[in-house]
């Protein structure tokens, strides 16, 4: 069903198929998981795209070292990117390959569009760049590094090229970019990467080397025998093929686009907030509404990197701390948009503390005395009193501030809101000592913990995006309808005698001698 229901819709970016997916790719898959889990859960009709990048020479390379042909090898390695989805729970409604055919035809749809508003030229191209990043540099962005090698400022190593090669335009997008910018605030996020596009942008733009010629490895240029596309200008229409591009009057299109937010890390912030909206406006199709950079991860204070043999493997991740403790971690530890450090002691300090402590045994608590006393059903509150009732309103503002958090991306913001409720509940416990009220007043302890265990499946609600799975089992051990989880929920209470199974706990501590050698590697 989702006839009247308002879309949203989000991505990551595609990932270049040449590496195992590590901590970094999946901390952007994940922030998009959970907005768009949020979003399903707030009524709205969700489209939700990941996808591999699968052409370009970086991907050629590998596959020859790996001694087999592209097709074969982007088979075998896309497919480490759909196990991530299913390892992490992603939610994600469409999985996109570049080597897909509709994806061909979308890029050569749009290319014949930027033809045909005169935005492509033919030239040539002498200059430097960089395979790792697929990216061009200017002699003057570069340093110089051992035996006379150009170093470009992201450490990728550059080579020089020359070749005949068609031109973008872009030097002429730079006034109607700024003004892009200026009319569409939050149009790039956080604010402070926002300027650093904005006064690249104001520096002058050059015109862009779209098609490259030496290699093969891509989507052919229409009607220009010997040119492939350029692979970024590939990769960036993945966004439109996906909902449907060339069909701009499918239903699919004209439902979603333009994106509500393209997810990315810093390091390529540029191709989706200067060349991607100047494409799009060149082709005459609207820009996307918002571009999100997350900053980077570090692991023990350590950039990640294959040689160093430390970037975080998911898999293992996921095996010694839990799933949803990961997910947890991932986005509260760290203000989005800000880089972070995955240290051993950090996690378990979420884990055992956030997690385990705070959340865990409130929910432990409560339902392990509703089982002992009120004979494993929800108790029949008696008349509120004004604590109850600012509790139970706090548990349901909750819902507003969340959206203002989602809306922004503030994961770790919503988290924190959520977790000032979790801990008034453990104040309100504490306080009301129901265990004490047990001999002088049952019925006011009946009241006490029915209005904690709706609090609980309020909070429990709010955390499904997060936490899937560990909100699935909460909501279970209160009896809640799977029909009756979404924010609507958020109206109701729970129904007094409903039979509760036998209380477990959700969020298991972390014991350091249970788990020898977790830093290993780490
Ligand atoms: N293929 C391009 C994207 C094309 S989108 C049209 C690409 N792929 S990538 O696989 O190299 O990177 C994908 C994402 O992973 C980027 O957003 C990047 O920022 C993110 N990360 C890679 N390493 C990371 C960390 N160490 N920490 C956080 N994110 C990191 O770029």
């Amino acid at each position: 069903m989702t006839a009247g229901k308002p879309a949203y819709y989000i991505t990551t970016p595609i990932y270049y198929v040449n590496d195992d997916p590590h901590i970094g790719h999946a901390y952007t898959t994940l922030a998009c998981d959970v907005l768009a889990r949020f979003k399903r859960l707030d009524g709205f009709n969700v489209c939700f795209l990941t996808g591999t990048d699968e052409h370009g020479q970086k991907v050629e390379k590998s596959a020859a070292v790996a001694g087999v042909d592209p097709q074969s090898f982007t088979d075998r390695v896309s497919q480490n990117f759909r196990d991530l989805s299913q390892l992490l729970n992603f939610s994600n409604d469409d999985f996109i390959r570049t080597t897909e055919e509709r994806h061909k035809v979308s890029c050569q749809a749009l290319w014949r569009k930027l033809v045909a508003a005169g935005d492509i030229y033919l030239g040539s191209y002498a200059g430097w760049y960089a395979v790792r990043d697929e990216a061009y540099y200017a002699e003057s962005e570069l340093t110089d590094g051992p035996n006379g090698a150009k170093i470009a400022p992201s450490g990728a190593e550059c080579e020089w090229v020359e070749e005949e090669s068609y031109f973008f335009r872009l030097s002429s997008w730079g006034e109607r970019l700024q003004k892009f910018y200026d009319d569409n605030p939050d149009f790039i996020l956080p604010p402070s990467r926002r300027n650093e596009v904005v006064s690249f942008v104001k520096g002058g733009l050059k015109d862009l080397s779209i098609s490259r010629t030496t290699f093969s490895w891509g989507i052919p240029v229409p009607d220009a025998p010997g040119h492939i596309m350029y692979v970024w200008l590939d990769a960036l229409t993945n966004y439109i093929t996906a909902v449907g591009f060339p069909d701009e009057q499918s239903e699919s299109f004209r439902t979603f686009w333009p994106a509500d937010v393209h997810m990315v890390g810093k390091d390529i912030l540029r191709f989706h907030a200067v060349y991607w909206p100047a494409f799009l406006m060149a082709a005459g199709v609207a820009p996307p509404k918002r571009v999100y950079a997350h900053g980077w991860w570090t692991i023990e204070g350590e950039k990640m990197s294959k040689s160093l043999r430390n970037a975080l493997v998911p898999a293992e991740l996921v095996a010694t701390y839990g799933l949803d403790q990961v997910r947890y971690f991932l986005l509260r530890e760290v203000p989005f948009g800000n880089d972070g450090d995955f240290s051993h002691k950090a996690m378990v300090g979420r884990m055992n503390y956030d997690l385990a402590n705070q959340f865990g045994n409130l929910a432990q608590r409560v339902l392990s005395m509703i089982a002992k006393n009120c004979d494993g059903r929800v108790p029949q509150p008696g008349e509120l009193e004004a604590a109850d009732e600012a509790l139970l309103r706090a548990a349901t503002a909750l819902l507003q501030e969340l959206r203002d958090e989602f809306d922004r991306q503030q994961f770790h913001g919503a988290l924190t809101k959520t977790w000032e409720v979790v801990g008034a509940a453990n104040r309100f416990i504490d306080h009301a000592a129901p265990w004490t009220l047990k001999k002088t007043d049952p019925a006011r302890m009946a009241t006490v913990l029915y209005v904690l265990a709706d609090t609980i499946r309020r909070l429990a609600i709010l955390c499904q995006a997060v936490m899937p799975d560990a909100m699935a089992a909460m909501l279970g051990q209160l009896s809640v309808d799977p029909a009756a989880r979404d924010f609507a929920a958020l109206e109701s209470r729970l129904v007094p005698g409903t039979a509760l199974p036998a209380p477990q706990p959700i969020f298991p501590r972390f014991v350091e001698e249970e788990a020898p050698g977790v830093r290993e590697g780490a």
